[in-house]
């Protein structure tokens, strides 16, 4: 925290920014948020915008975008081939990585795409600390299998691990042999592992993944999607990060991975994505893949407005300002929350707050989707979207056996630049409200299952009747108010 409040007591994040553009929010009465959340089948992705006060599904693609980056969308240079737009993101990524060779991709999980079809094949495996589910989906398709090597603590609830997303070096060491180097894919780093906690992964650990990748001949890739929070973390947690800044950071960092991807729609605050390395070769082999599957090689299937965004949104990245946002007001939730006795993912990390749903509703079956059911007990009483990141955003095994999540969390994510305080605490006051009357919640079963990635579009019921206890408590408890 850069600015230190006169009266401790009054400490709190203070935005280094201001609001310029603001949007209409609606907070339905608790009898319409109870019919919105049964016709979306339970399941916050189905849930139309128009009927959400808090907005907390993800940071992707939802970051409030600062005016420098709105300006710049209005000299973006419409071109199928050959555009300024590109030239200037080229520029852009050069100066944040220090990496001249750069594809563009539409998103995150299109450069997942790529990497997976030009690193796997059946009977390989890719490594990696976590999986995320567009990453996993990715590879499994084409036949290849995901082993996670996160060192164990990073999946305790709580404890007080500075870099709960690191990988087991050993452990990474041991699976490459035994294995055999060439029959691993890639080995990919996740920063601020996702489905952990948004928990980041230090910069020794990371540089010591690259090493031993490189002594085996693997290719080592980062998925940078979340950079923006993990180098935070980097300055904040780790002594030799101390007084490095972030754009030595991006640099160390390219110059030591094979190959970086990253979806914009989180680093950069804007939309798109890239690949990108400093090597040719790499490069060369998946070029092609870019008109095939994105569009030509000077857009990538990214509209140039948001190319210009998505340029100044990376050095933006660069601003200890801009890059502690998040986080510090992450903290801020997750230490409301503990104080209140509400079980949460700690030490807290980027992305957002994590409800631990195990201990939230201890008694419930895996197989009823605890996170899932926090999550619609939340939309309940506050109009709240989080998004579940538990069992329901797990794949079913081949034969059909539900494999049940290492954790199951309610994710209230907290996009950038966003939300004010005050909005920050309701969120925080109407989740202990919720684990006040944790008892009302029950357990939730399947109405329509889709096989691939079930939690974008399958609905749920609630098993019994107790949506409408909870719907009728908050009435009693909190009267007229919305
Ligand atoms: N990698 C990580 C670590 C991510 O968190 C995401 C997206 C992706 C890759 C894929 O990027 O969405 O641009 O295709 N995470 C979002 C989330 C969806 O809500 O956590 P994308």
């Amino acid at each position: 925290m850069s600015v230190k409040f006169y009266r401790e007591e009054n400490q709190v994040p203070l935005e280094m920014h201001k609001v310029r553009v603001v949007q209409k929010l609606n907070l339905l009465p608790v009898e319409e948020r109870l019919r919105a959340i049964q016709e979306a089948g339970n399941n916050t992705f189905l849930l139309r915008n128009k009927d959400i006060y808090m907005d907390m599904l993800t940071d992707s693609g939802v970051n409030a975008m600062s005016d420098r980056q709105t300006a710049a969308m209005h000299i973006a240079d419409d071109s199928y081939a050959g555009s300024e737009s590109f030239l200037r993101l080229k520029n852009a990524i050069k100066e944040v990585f220090g990496v001249d060779y750069v594809l563009p991709v539409h998103q995150g999980r299109a450069a997942e795409n790529i990497l997976a079809n030009r690193f796997v094949s059946p009977g390989k495996v890719a490594l990696m600390n976590f999986h995320f589910t567009t990453t996993k989906a990715h590879v499994t398709r084409l036949g290849g299998e995901v082993i996670e090597l996160v060192k164990k603590k990073g999946l305790e609830p709580v404890n007080d691990e500075p870099f709960k997303g690191d990988f087991d070096l050993k452990l990474l060491e041991k699976t490459i042999k035994e294995t055999g180097p060439e029959k691993v894919a890639f080995v990919r780093v996740e920063a601020g592992t996702n489905l952990i906690g948004g928990q980041p992964v230090s910069l020794e650990n990371m540089c010591a993944v690259a090493d031993i990748c490189h002594k085996f001949g693997v290719p080592s890739i980062l998925d940078a999607s979340l950079l923006q929070d993990n180098i935070y973390f980097m300055k904040k947690r780790e002594a030799q990060c101390k007084y490095m800044a972030p754009k030595e950071i991006y640099h160390l960092l390219a110059d030591k991975m094979d190959i970086i991807y990253f979806s914009a729609r989180k680093l950069g605050f804007a939309r798109g994505g890239a690949i990108i390395s400093h090597n040719t070769v790499l490069i060369k082999s998946m070029m092609e893949f870019i008109p095939l599957y994105e569009g030509f090689l000077t857009y990538g299937g990214i509209d140039v407005r948001s190319i210009e965004a998505m340029a100044e949104g990376l050095y933006e990245s660069l601003d200890m300002e801009y890059l502690s946002h998040g986080p510090e007001f992450i903290e801020y939730l997750v230490r409301e929350l503990d104080d209140y006795g509400v079980p949460v993912i700690k030490p807290a990390g980027g992305l957002g707050a994590h409800l631990n749903c195990q201990a939230f509703v201890p008694d419930m079956p895996h197989d009823q989707y605890p996170a899932a059911a926090v999550c619609a007990a939340l939309y309940i009483a506050g109009g709240i979207r989080p998004m579940e990141r538990g069992t329901l955003s797990e794949q079913r095994d081949p034969d059909g056996t539900e494999r049940f999540a290492e954790l199951e969390l309610a994710r209230l994510a907290v996009p950038r630049r966003v939300f004010t305080l005050s909005q920050i605490k309701y969120v925080a006051d109407r989740v202990k409200w919720v684990w006040d009357n944790r008892q009302l919640i029950g357990g939730l079963k399947w109405v329509e299952e889709p096989d691939v990635l079930r939690f974008f579009f399958g609905r749920l019921k609630e098993i019994g009747h107790w949506q409408e206890d909870l719907a009728d408590k908050f009435r009693q408890d909190f009267g007229n108010s919305l």
